[in-house]
């Protein structure tokens, strides 16, 4: 990654009283300013996991040490496979062994799976505690950051329990993607790359002139994608905080993608290589609705091979493989009445909530899978 610095750029998430700013840009953990405007209390609570902890978690006392008598830590394992109750439970206890109360501020230390834990025991404990999003991957800053999402997964369906709970600020700081490995990079374009076809494809060309830049880690290429990813997801969560209608389009490659996720085993292909290849299927679908021409579901793949990603699904059965996905795919909390409803791309730029017929999902899936 390159050492240059960018000047710090503030996107605004318009939610009314739940309004609150992302902050992007490059050393934000060791500058006063980052942490001006943090929610008064007597402690706060850091939470993080056993790889990011080593790399950043004292950095992050030290600058919090400045505002709150006491700085706890809990030290989460680390993997998609822990995102779950017993682990949510250890941010419970450590909250309540501290003495914690109800206006201590937890701060999510970490990728998405820190994020949406950290959010979803902010939700909850004692009714509702502030927290901040210091997201350290990619995919994290671009994405499951912002818009209060919250979860933790269920054996039968991924991030099938959890809460809408925003945070109160977001701080993106460029500087600790510097020690990301290149997977989770790659893991983290994922969720670039799916706002271009959905919301704005000059974002689109943008991403495909800078690609190679962004690989090799150039500061000022990361801090463009960051910020134009969450414009576009303000934009969107302002319109449709809670998922009526228009948030769903956020979800395009999802309901393929998390079917690879659950049924390859969590962890085993990480959330964006799910994301990667369930695009790749979306798109095709959507072709085959007839909704977009083949040029453009060629232009997609070429750009997620080009990121590092998989464009091709897993076999999840070698008897019925698309009646395995099928079945995973009924567990999608966009189903309704066990019927599948996928986000596909009406037109360039442009998505919509559509269902199919399973004839026509599964000869999309028998076009998209291999056996890795
Ligand atoms: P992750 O949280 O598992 O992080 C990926 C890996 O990178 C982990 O091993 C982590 O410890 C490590 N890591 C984190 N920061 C690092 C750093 N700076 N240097 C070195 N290693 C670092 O995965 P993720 O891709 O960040 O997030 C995926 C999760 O996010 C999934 O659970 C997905 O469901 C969720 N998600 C939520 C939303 C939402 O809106 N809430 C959106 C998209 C994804
Ligand atoms: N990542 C999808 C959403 O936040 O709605």
């Amino acid at each position: 990654m390159t050492t240059a610095t960018v000047r710090t750029e503030q996107v605004s998430i318009d939610l009314g009283e739940r309004s609150y700013p992302i902050l992007i840009g490059s050393g934000l953990l060791d500058q006063a300013a980052t942490w001006a405007q943090l929610p008064k209390a007597a402690a706060a609570l850091i939470v993080t996991n056993d790889t990011v902890a080593p790399l950043y978690a004292a950095q992050l006392a030290k600058a919090l040490g400045a505002h709150y008598a006491a700085v706890h830590t809990v030290v989460l394992p680390d993997g998609e496979v822990h995102k779950d109750w017993s682990t949510l439970n250890l941010i419970f206890d450590a909250l309540l062994q501290k003495g914690c109360d109800r206006k201590t501020v937890l701060f999510a230390l970490g990728g998405g799976v820190v994020g949406d834990m950290t959010g979803f025991a902010a939700a909850s404990y004692m009714r509702g505690v502030p927290f901040v999003q210091v997201p350290t991957t990619l995919l994290a800053q671009v994405d499951s950051s912002v818009g209060g999402k919250t979860a933790i997964n269920h054996p039968l369906g991924k991030n099938m329990i959890g809460a809408f709970y925003q945070p109160h600020q977001v701080v993106c700081d460029l500087g600790s993607l510097k020690t990301l490995p290149r997977r989770e990079l790659s893991a983290g374009l994922a969720e670039v790359i799916k706002y271009g076809p959905i919301a704005d494809m000059a974002f689109l060309d943008w991403i495909e002139a800078n690609l190679d830049a962004m690989l090799a880690g150039d500061v000022a290429a990361l801090a463009y994608a960051v910020k134009r990813s969450c414009e576009i997801k303000a934009w969107v969560v302002a319109q449709d905080e809670r998922e009526g209608g228009l948030r769903a389009i956020l979800n395009f490659g999802h309901t393929f993608g998390h079917a690879v996720e659950s049924g390859m085993g969590y962890g085993a292909w990480l959330h964006g290589e799910g994301v990667g290849c369930g695009m790749v299927m979306a798109a095709t679908l959507s072709q085959r609705l007839g909704l977009i021409d083949g040029k453009l579901v060629a232009r997609l793949m070429r750009l997620i091979h080009h990121a590092g990603l998989p464009v091709q699904g897993p076999l999840l059965s070698d008897i019925d493989n698309a009646g395995r996905y099928l079945e995973l795919m009924r567990v999608d909390k966009k189903a309704e009445a066990g019927e599948i409803r996928f986000v596909v791309i009406d037109g360039p730029g442009k998505a919509a909530m559509r269902s199919a017929p399973d004839a026509l999902v599964r000869e999309v899936i028998d076009a998209c899978c291999v056996s890795v």
